[in-house]
């Protein structure tokens, strides 16, 4: 027997339950995946809420995890038993001692990222590969704001942007989170919170604006960032965490300059075993290199991943956050 996160409604953190499950053997095409750990991110909080739909219920939760393969199903080629894998894109269920997932959304992890990294790392950090590197191809010398930038997908994408030459402008809630947002690249940092954040965006670029914006706070945020732009700049809308943009005007985009949108999500963009095998290959390529340093700030034991969605849903975590089985 093995033990699994599950949830029968939708609703808060006292809806996870932590239940026995029965070893399921994988089908053609699928790997089963005992997890040395598991991946704690924003979706699962939009799933366990209702906000995000699931399949059904009763439903597992999580999509990312890192461990060993211990089965594998017919006609999986590229993986064998004992391999140490990572997968970031797998059906609602990752929560869990063991995952039965698709084999073609796995990946053998390279000898220098260990299981915790890369369940830290893997949804985060080929978000932030698409994010700078395809949705806007970032070259150097731009300049971007980028929100929540002492969370997980912000803390790799401060780093990452540093390493790209890109002045990045990050969003943060305390002196703390900025101090940890700037160690990590952040050429500036606004407080969001307290700062009038588009006359902070004036005053640093000198009048300029930004390039982009990477904007995954959503509701709270969305006009400000469209007011932080140059004339056609783009807005990366790209997250919900303080719930969805909606009701928008499309002539606001003409209002405020020419602006272009786009609300992208790294299953649009890893759509194919091509492109996933050519972002992670990027993504590895940082972290072995050391550009990418992943800041695992927080372990919480898998029984207690609703106490890990609250620290996350209120603002407490910083970095990245993993659940132990
Ligand atoms: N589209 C995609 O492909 C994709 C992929 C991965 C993640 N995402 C999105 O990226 C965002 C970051 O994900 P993550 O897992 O790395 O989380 P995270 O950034 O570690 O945590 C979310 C952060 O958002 C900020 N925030 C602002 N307003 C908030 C509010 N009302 N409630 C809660 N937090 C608020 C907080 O930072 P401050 O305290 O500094 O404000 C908080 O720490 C999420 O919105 C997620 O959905 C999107």
């Amino acid at each position: 027997m093995a033990k699994r996160i599950e949830f029968s409604r939708t609703g808060g953190p006292e809806v996870l339950e932590f239940v026995d499950a029965s070893p399921v053997e994988p089908q053609a095409g699928e790997v089963r995946i005992r997890h040395q750990a598991v991946g704690l991110n924003f979706i699962d909080i939009y799933f366990r809420t209702g906000l995000y739909p699931v399949p059904s219920l009763p439903s597992g939760l999580g999509t990312e995890g890192a461990g060993i393969v211990e089965a594998v199903g017919d006609g999986v080629d590229h993986l064998a038993v004992g391999d140490r894998v990572a997968y970031a894109q797998g059906p609602l269920g990752a929560y869990a001692e063991q995952h039965v997932v698709p084999a073609d959304k796995v990946v053998v992890l390279p000898d220098g990222v260990d299981c915790e990294t890369a369940a830290a790392s893997m949804l985060k950090g080929l978000t932030v590969q698409y994010l700078l590197r395809q949705t806007y191809r970032l070259e150097g010398g731009e300049t971007i704001l980028f929100h929540a930038a002492a969370g997980g997908v912000g803390s790799i994408a401060c780093q990452w942007a540093r390493a790209l030459g890109v002045k990045l402008i990050g969003t943060v809630s305390s002196p703390e989170k900025a101090a940890l947002a700037r160690d990590n690249g952040a050429w500036a940092t606004i407080d969001y919170t307290r700062e009038d954040v588009v006359e902070r965006v004036r005053e640093l670029t000198g009048g300029e604006m930004c390039d982009v914006v990477y904007d995954s706070v959503g509701k709270d945020t969305w006009e400000t960032s469209l007011d932080c732009l140059k004339k056609r700049g783009l807005m990366v809308s790209f997250g919900n965490a303080s719930g969805p943009v909606e009701g928008v005007n499309i002539g606001i985009l003409n209002q405020k300059g020419a602006l272009y949108v786009t609300r992208p999500s790294l299953n649009g963009y890893a759509d194919t075993r091509e492109r996933l095998e050519s972002m992670c290959a990027d993504l590895f390529a940082m972290l072995e290199g050391g550009e990418v340093k992943i800041d695992i700030a927080q372990r919480f034991p898998l029984a207690e991943a609703g106490k890990a969605q609250e620290a996350l849903a209120g603002r407490q975590t910083t970095g990245s956050t993993i659940l132990l089985p």
